[in-house]
């Protein structure tokens, strides 16, 4: 279990133990069914009416976590408990994406801002992702510096505002990206995805917002990295690479850099083409691309050095 649920379970249990509380197992089964979420083990702990042990405990958190009911299930508890006091909680409760406001748990709504410069395929399959329930967070603006990307009539057609950021003639690279922050800024995402923004990012931008700008790229990286569009697809076939991929990473200083978050493979066949092996490519794109907005969205990822890893 995550150190974060488990110590946010280990400050409600200080209070659950205290004298007096009606808090135990029969309560917890109770909660349970009426947040809809009948538990097998928890019905079973429940028949041998056995005491709240903090590993039921951490069991309950566990299971309300993974459903995506943590919050529902602290406002019952405090509801008979109090909130108990604590420094550390708000570090915790962010961690989780949860915040307490006006005396509610809720759960913090992870929010999305997407660049794109073109048709927006990658744009859609979030949109699709959010629309049945893959993906818990909300696309809350699509961005293009050119005006015609089908991308920015994806998000129209989906209600996400759509906005065009044309660079003005002769602009330096990191004033377009100082009008671009302070529109994205408007939205306050948690992160921003380029999902085929044709614009390199100023080492200003992507300081601002370390750590928090993903990109896709259509290859395996460190292979074929500065190539975009069908170029990458022409050199993995001219090279005579027998598998190719895509890659979502995060975004640093240098061109197709930075941590990798997640890679794809597909096999190149004798008779592709750029063109088919760019579909192929593509439909592993929609998967990864989703996958890694998942993996951050909710809290399971740390970057060390280079390496993106699976909090356990
Ligand atoms: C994708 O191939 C992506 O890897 C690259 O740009 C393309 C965008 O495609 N960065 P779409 O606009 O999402 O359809």
């Amino acid at each position: 279990m995550r150190d974060d649920l488990k110590n946010l379970a280990d400050i409600f249990y200080l209070r659950i133990v205290s004298p007096g509380n009606p808090i135990n197992i029969l309560w917890v089964r109770k909660t349970f069914r009426e947040m809809d979420m009948v538990d097998e083990n928890i019905e079973k702990f429940a028949d041998l009416n056995a005491p709240l042990s903090r590993e039921v405990w951490y069991y309950t958190f566990l299971r309300a976590f993974e459903d995506g009911k943590l919050d529902v299930y602290l406002n019952r508890i405090k509801e008979i408990t109090g909130l108990p006091e604590n420094p550390k909680i708000d570090e915790i409760l962010e961690s989780l994406h949860l915040r307490y406001l006006n005396g509610k748990f809720s759960q913090k709504i992870f929010r999305v801002v997407v660049l794109v410069s073109g048709r927006g395929t990658n744009l859609q399959a979030l949109i699709d992702a959010v629309e049945n329930g893959m993906l818990n967070v909300k696309l809350v603006a699509v961005i293009s510096n050119k005006k015609r990307a089908y991308a920015l009539e994806r998000a129209r057609s989906h209600g996400i505002p759509a906005i065009y950021i044309p660079a003005k003639k002769g602009e330096k690279r990191e004033n377009y990206d100082k009008r671009l922050a302070k529109k994205i800024d408007e939205y306050t995402p948690d992160l921003i995805v380029l999902a085929g923004f044709l614009r390199i990012l100023s080492p200003w931008f992507v300081k601002k917002y370390r750590n928090r700008i993903i990109n896709i790229h259509p290859a395996l990286l460190p292979s074929f990295a500065g190539l975009y569009g069908e170029n990458v697809h022409k050199a993995v076939l001219e090279y005579g690479c027998k598998v190719s991929g895509c890659t979502v990473h995060f975004v640093d200083e240098n061109i197709d850099h930075g941590p990798i978050i997640v890679q794809k493979c597909v096999e190149v066949r004798d008779t592709d083409t750029p063109e088919t092996l760019a579909a192929r490519v593509l439909e592993k794109e929609h998967e990864a691309l989703v996958e890694a907005v998942k993996l951050i969205s909710e809290g399971k990822i740390v970057i060390k050095d280079r390496r993106v890893l699976t909090k356990r």
